[in-house]
């Protein structure tokens, strides 16, 4: 057995928490949360235009609190052309009258918090909209005072060395501005100008924003692409030491600022697990970040039957600073992105998951979980499973939760975006029946189509997928273990079998997975937990009691074991 890296402080004690509006806030609730990601405008229509809303988001609250999640994370709502679908943002500070009012916002987020529910928006701070008021002054005159607040050259020739990431539409960094006859820089669309962040303005005018956000109630932020705040000449323009001056500023001014309100800042850097570490600081820049390079190597070790995949990676995770988490997914509104694997793995994936080229997009594929799954529920809930006992904050993408498909023939990343499925009735339940035209056409295939995929018949059956992910959340929520623990793997001689433990001071849980599409039988070396009696945590039965001699046990296809270990 090999330990491996985990985070650092592993304790959880009332005494740690704080005193915030005369409750008790955990200053690391973030560590036990489970984050639901959901897109306002998909998810419920509340004023029947047909586009998703605040006040239909609100009305849907129950069954974001029936499912058990902790923590909201909402996709961009503010003002925007939606070339991007919302990460080109026109303005920070308000809400895209699509979607509602300043208002409606606020009722939201009060009534999300009623219930219990925190709330993280999105901080793009990377770049806007080339309709922002800012680009829109810049590009006027070479003199405009605004001019500084993006990044100019004469020539492309500056950052030759900085790859293109939405390579399937770009092809340079820069573009060429006709009205001030200049090139300006853009790490995404051409559309998104990147701000200036060695201009200190650029780093006040996004403060200002932080704060008109936090002041309204939000309990932080995930912050857009942060790898790319600074360019350099020489460099990849990624990960610069500057870009993490600018961020580490940033948590200066949260912890300052709002002392005791546990606000937490999670990063999106699609990088290797070594890049992401700095992100985190010494506990003084980042709470949370995605780790990337996990998620394609769980769909990758399914399809191999093999955990050397999932093995390696958290093998190569470096350790986190106090008060650190990972944020898991599986899916979410980009493609499943491949950009943190081998090419050879990449080609693997897209053979398996992608044969056909309309489902692939930049390096990734576009597609939900139930179809990448072929709709198997077996496989869904082992995936998940994995996802909700791995050392990190799992986070769910919206719909996933009762399987839904997807849309490869809409452009972009669209066809994972559609509406919501909440009833089999005309809409989906997702806006009113008098309502003609959606913002988006309806999943309505005959597999995963919203008359036989959908909230209100799933709720009814104690068999759905949707009364399962209930019931793992539950079962993960008794314990700090998985959200706080350590982890360490076991090798046993089947290598189609993926087992690890997670252990908080004196509890331990074992985690046994089947990879394999057939049965298969296993034998772990338990030695170390001698005299202990494994608990199942699903159903409390008692399996034999642990010897020194190997364990063994058996595995139906896709199954896998929660297993607390209790000394009697
Ligand atoms: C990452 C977001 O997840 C993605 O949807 C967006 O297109 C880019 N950042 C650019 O903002």
């Amino acid at each position: 057995m090999r330990r491996l890296a985990g985070p650092a402080e592993t304790g959880y004690s009332l005494a740690a928490c704080v005193r915030a509006g005369g409750f008790l806030v955990d200053p690391e609730w973030y560590r036990d949360a489970v984050f639901y990601e959901l897109h306002v405008r998909a998810f419920a229509d509340g004023n029947a235009d047909g586009v998703g809303d605040f006040l239909g988001l609100t009305e849907r609250l129950d069954h974001l609190v029936d499912l058990g999640v902790d923590c909201l994370w909402l996709l961009p709502f503010y003002p925007s052309p939606r070339r991007d679908d919302g990460y080109d943002i026109a303005d920070y500070c308000a809400i895209d009258p699509a979607f509602g009012t300043l208002d409606d916002f606020r009722l939201f987020l009060a009534e999300a918090h009623a219930r219990g529910l925190r709330v993280i928006t999105e901080l793009v701070l990377n770049h806007t909209s080339d309709q922002h008021p800012w680009f829109i002054a810049a590009r006027a005159s070479r003199d405009s005072p605004l001019r500084d607040f993006y990044v100019w050259s004469d020539t492309t020739e500056r950052y030759r060395d900085a790859r293109i990431i939405f390579c399937d539409t770009e092809k340079s960094n820069w573009t060429f501005d006709e009205a001030s006859q200049a090139y300006y820089w853009h790490r995404f669309y051409a559309h998104q100008p990147d701000l200036n962040f060695d201009n200190p303005k650029v780093l006040e005018e996004i403060w200002g924003v932080m704060r008109f956000w936090l002041d309204q109630g939000v309990d932080g932020f995930r912050v857009d692409a942060v790898p790319y705040l600074i360019e350099r000449d020489g460099t990849s323009c990624e990960n610069l030491p500057e870009t993490h001056g600018v961020l580490k500023e940033l948590r200066r001014r949260v912890d300052t600022a709002y002392p005791g309100h546990a606000k937490v800042l999670l990063a999106e850097s699609n990088m290797w697990p070594e890049d992401v570490r700095p992100y985190f600081g010494d506990g003084d820049e980042f709470h949370m970040a995605f780790h990337f390079p996990i998620m394609p190597r769980m769909f990758m070790a399914l399809r191999l039957e093999d955990r050397k995949p999932i093995i390696d990676i958290i093998e190569r995770t470096p350790s986190l600073p106090p008060g650190g988490q990972w944020g898991l997914f599986l899916r979410n509104h980009d493609e499943l992105t491949l950009e943190m694997v081998t090419q050879i793995e990449r080609d693997y994936m897209w053979d398996e998951y992608a044969r056909d080229p309309i489902a692939r997009l930049n390096l990734g594929i576009r597609r939900r979980l139930a179809p990448l799954m072929d709709n198997d529920r077996r496989r869904i809930e082992l995936l998940t499973a994995m996802l909700f006992s791995l050392n990190g904050s799992p986070f769910l993408y919206y719909g996933d939760e009762i399987g839904m498909g997807d849309d490869v023939t809409r452009g972009d990343r669209n066809g994972v975006r559609t509406p919501m499925q909440w009833s089999s009735r005309r809409n989906a339940g997702f806006a009113p029946a008098e309502v003609t035209s959606l913002f988006a056409p309806l999943i309505d295939d005959p597999v995963f189509g919203f008359a036989s995929v959908n909230v209100e018949s799933q709720r009814g059956s104690t068999s759905s997928l949707l009364s399962w992910v209930k019931a793992l959340l539950r079962v993960r929520k008794q314990t700090h273990v998985f959200g706080r623990g350590t982890i360490r793997f076991f090798t046993p001689k089947n290598h189609r079998v993926l087992c690890w433990l997670r252990s908080l001071d004196a509890e331990d849980v074992l985690v046994v997975n089947n990879l394999a599409a057939t049965a298969q039988a296993v034998e772990l070396d338990l030695a170390d937990f001698a005299g202990a009696v494994p608990v199942e945590m699903f159903g409390g039965s008692l399996f034999p009691r642990i010897k020194a001699t190997s364990y063994m046990l058996t595995m139906a296809p896709y199954g896998f074991y929660w297993f607390r270990l209790r000394r009697i």
